[in-house]
């Protein structure tokens, strides 16, 4: 499965500081956003990725992440010139998707958790899976109705009013037919080729999976100067009570076995003294205990 992360976008609710770097760059805490979602593919077993971001901004991605292969993996850049709908992302990326099945995160969607994401990677095979995940402000987001024996029967765009407190969160995985699907939409009032649509054309041909998320697992959007903070709060907790990083792109790609222990060892030595070098080097550490 390929994987594509869509980092563009206005980045507006976030002004001025996203006049000098993207939203995606912004740092949650102690690392880059990007690298949330890039952790999260990675943990699926994605290695082959895409990145997508303005003119403007992908000089900077590209950087930052190289083409990959420091991490034992693939990443590709290409434009989106303007930020016209989730599911433009599907028609940019054509030739790199190719004849595959590709999962689309959102480069400012944040997720922690046992959760069953890795189980839905590997047991993909043909239509589309989302999730479900229960917020309190569900007018936000594009929302799914499910009935009495847990089956969606709706998702609807912002709704005025949601049918139900479940959101879909910036994670969506498809099956090649989603190169056509999103072909065939036309703008949303918005002027936007919009994800939603495209769920909902899955769901109209019956091959739609909306899987809930646990309780106690965290979906964290960092669009907003206060959820930007509050994330970073999040993630500060939670490493410094457990002494793990969250969205530490190296260590997956190590855990998911897309990097030797020598290399995530040589990766660590090639950074600056730092606590993010001292905690590969951890890792490395243990590993060599337990191994
Ligand atoms: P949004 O948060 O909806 O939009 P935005 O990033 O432009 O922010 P703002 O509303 O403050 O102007 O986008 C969700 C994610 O999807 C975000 O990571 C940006 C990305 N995105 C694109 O890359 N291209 C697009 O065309 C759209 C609509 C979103």
């Amino acid at each position: 499965m390929k994987g594509i992360i869509l980092a563009g976008g206005a980045g507006s609710r976030l002004y001025p500081l996203t006049l000098v770097a993207s939203k995606q760059l912004q740092p949650v805490y102690d690392k880059p956003m990007i690298y949330h979602p890039l952790t999260t593919l990675i943990e699926g077993g994605i290695c082959e990725i895409c990145l997508i971001s303005t003119p403007h901004d992908l000089p900077r991605f590209q950087q930052l992440l190289g083409d990959g292969s420091r991490m034992g993996i693939s990443i590709e850049y290409r434009e989106q010139a303007k930020p016209e709908g989730i599911a433009q992302a599907f028609l940019i990326a054509e030739s790199f998707i190719g004849d595959d099945a590709v999962s689309l995160i959102l480069g400012d969607n944040i997720f922690y958790g046992n959760n069953g994401f890795d189980e839905a990677f590997a047991e993909f095979t043909s239509g589309a899976t989302v999730f479900g995940y229960h917020v309190h402000d569900p007018e936000r987001y594009g929302v799914v109705e499910f009935d009495a024996a847990g089956k969606a029967i709706s998702i609807e765009e912002k709704p005025k009013q949601p049918k139900s407190h479940f959101a879909v969160p910036g994670l969506y995985i498809y099956d090649n037919e989603v190169v056509t699907i999103a072909k065939n939409l036309k703008p949303s009032a918005r002027g936007e080729l919009e994800i939603t649509a495209v769920n909902v054309e899955y769901l109209k041909r019956g091959q739609l999976r909306v899987e809930k998320l646990s309780r106690g697992f965290a979906w964290l959007d960092a669009g907003t100067s206060s959820s930007l903070h509050e994330a970073s709060a999040y993630v500060q907790t939670i490493e410094s009570r457990t002494g793990i990083k969250i969205g530490c792109p190296e260590e997956a790609a190590f855990r998911s076995g897309f990097l030797n222990i020598s290399e995530l060892e040589a990766i660590a030595e090639s950074m600056p003294n730092c606590e993010y070098r001292a905690y590969l080097e951890e890792v490395v550490k243990e590993a060599n205990r337990t191994q």
